[in-house]
């Protein structure tokens, strides 16, 4: 036995006291970013569970830290030294811990990460994730940085992998992005797009389904472009999984304007019944001018046009967005044309961002940055006049109507069973008994953009409601 796999041994069993046998390795895996992430943290677990590792709820008990780290809105390498740093002491205790870094920071800047840190041990990309467990293999084998080579499997096939599925989960159907819009830095980071065979991601679903999944939510950068192998689309897909499994929900994110197209708006309308009438649709700027040279390769009108369009199939739609504000060479007038658009649309949700360069994107190098001091100003301003619309506009659209909601658990913080309506609120409310998975009515006592209280209406009927 080697000496570090000795030591290795004598301190996990000196500090593992809590749930972990003596001698089983454990993780603890940092998440930053978009439900994206999140699946890949998912997948991590799932996979270091198979090599015989348990997943711990603090860095403090693990012997492998993972940072999946985020690099899309922000500074991110500062974010993961300095999350490395808090690991300094607990490595000077503990020699045998190793610590990894993966995600899109360390796809983008690997080098400087092994270069700049000597507490990393281990450095994957966001096309490594599988590659995980033999890494960490690795790091424990040797001294020095372990590194995974570039990892690219043709097709993207991938199986969902999740520990303990729960009501809802969510399913990668695409991976990458080939749009270059010219602020976001995903297409450097997750490369160029590729789609999963249809046959695949509805069996996968299925058996998701078979251990109780409810709902899914198909996840992609671009879910419109989705084609798979097979030639079939998106649209083919959402009608595949309605007619195909068993589940009571389905919904997907994110998509992008200019590839949402009315077969899409067609098949939404006639799998209403299982398809949720919830859309994300980052409009990102109302301005021409700046959705020029964002290259999002549709216009303020296009945009307009395909809410009606949208409104016409789907009454109920419930529309939300993303924004970027201070964009380079954003003005006044480009500002107020955005904040117009989110009122004459009307979302009900809004995301919106200060626009941040990204390493190696175009926007990055244009003239005209604009100064944090005037993207924040912008931002306050965005989310004031949302505000003045939207908290009126819920509160008369939801307030004494019946909701649908597909219950998801009880919620021991706020001592209330949550679950979410048709269309993406997080409905609150009392029940004496349990409702896991359960689709019931609630009817609503208060309403707010993103959160719906009200009284769960046992025996009553559905009499009128918005979803
Ligand atoms: N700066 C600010 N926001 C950004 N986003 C993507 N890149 C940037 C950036 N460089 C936002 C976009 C996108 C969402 C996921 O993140 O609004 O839709
Ligand atoms: Fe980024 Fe644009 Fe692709 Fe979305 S569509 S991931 S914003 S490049």
């Amino acid at each position: 036995m080697s000496q570090e796999l000795q030591d290795f041994q004598t301190n996990s069993s000196q500090n593992t006291g809590e749930s972990v046998p003596p001698f089983q390795r454990s993780v603890y895996i940092s998440t930053y970013g978009c439900q994206m992430n999140e699946n890949d943290t998912e997948r991590m677990y799932a996979l270091m569970e198979m090599a015989g590792y348990a997943a711990v709820a603090s860095p403090e008990q693990a012997d492998v830290i993972i940072i999946n780290s985020c690099s899309v809105r922000e500074k991110p390498v500062h974010k993961v030294f300095s999350e490395v740093g808090t690991y300094r002491r607990l490595k000077e205790r503990r020699p045998h811990l190793k610590i990894g870094v993966g995600g899109c920071v360390a796809s983008l800047e690997k080098e400087r990460l092994i270069e700049a840190n000597s507490l990393i041990d281990f450095v994957f990309g966001t096309d490594q994730i599988d590659l995980v467990p033999s890494l960490v293999d690795r790091a424990f084998a040797k001294k020095g940085i372990v590194e995974a080579r570039f990892h690219h499997r043709e097709p993207y096939q991938i199986e969902t992998l999740i520990r303990n599925p729960k009501v809802t989960a969510f399913v990668n159907i695409t991976k990458g992005c080939d749009n270059f819009c010219t602020f976001c830095v995903v297409p450097y980071t997750r490369g160029r797009e590729k789609s999963r065979l249809l046959r695949e991601v509805v069996e996968d679903i299925q058996k998701l389904v078979n251990r109780g999944v409810r709902e899914v939510t198909l996840l992609g950068q671009n879910v419109n472009s989705y084609r798979s192998p097979c030639g079939a689309d998106f649209a083919d897909l959402l009608q595949a999984l309605a007619e195909q499994t068993d589940l009571v929900r389905i919904r997907y994110t994110t998509s992008h304007p200019k590839d949402f197209n009315e077969k899409l708006m067609q098949i939404m309308e006639r799998y209403q019944q299982k398809i949720c009438e919830y859309i994300h649709l980052p409009v990102q700027s109302g301005s021409d001018r700046i959705l020029e040279r964002m290259n999002r390769g549709y216009s303020r009108k296009d945009y307009i046009a395909k809410i009606k369009k949208i409104k016409e199939y789907l009454p109920q739609v419930v529309l939300s967005t993303d924004i970027i504000v201070g964009f380079p060479g954003e003005d006044e007038s480009d500002f107020w044309q955005t904040v117009d658009l989110v009122l004459e649309v009307g979302f009900e949700t809004i995301f919106a961002f200060k626009y941040s360069p990204r390493p190696f994107t175009k926007a990055a190098r244009f003239d005209q940055q604009i100064p944090e001091t005037i993207k924040d100003e912008r931002l306050q301003r965005l989310f004031q006049e949302w505000e003045k619309w939207a908290f009126p506009f819920v509160k008369q659209r939801y307030q004494g109507q019946y909701v649908e909601v597909l219950v998801e658990e009880f919620d021991q913080k706020r001592g209330q069973w949550h679950g979410r309506s048709r269309q993406n609120k997080n409905v609150y409310f009392q029940a004496d008994k349990t409702l896991t998975g359960q689709l019931v009515h609630v009817l609503v006592e208060e309403a707010f953009p993103s959160v719906l209280r009200g009284r769960w209406m046992e025996r009553e009927s559905k009499q009128h409601g918005v979803g």
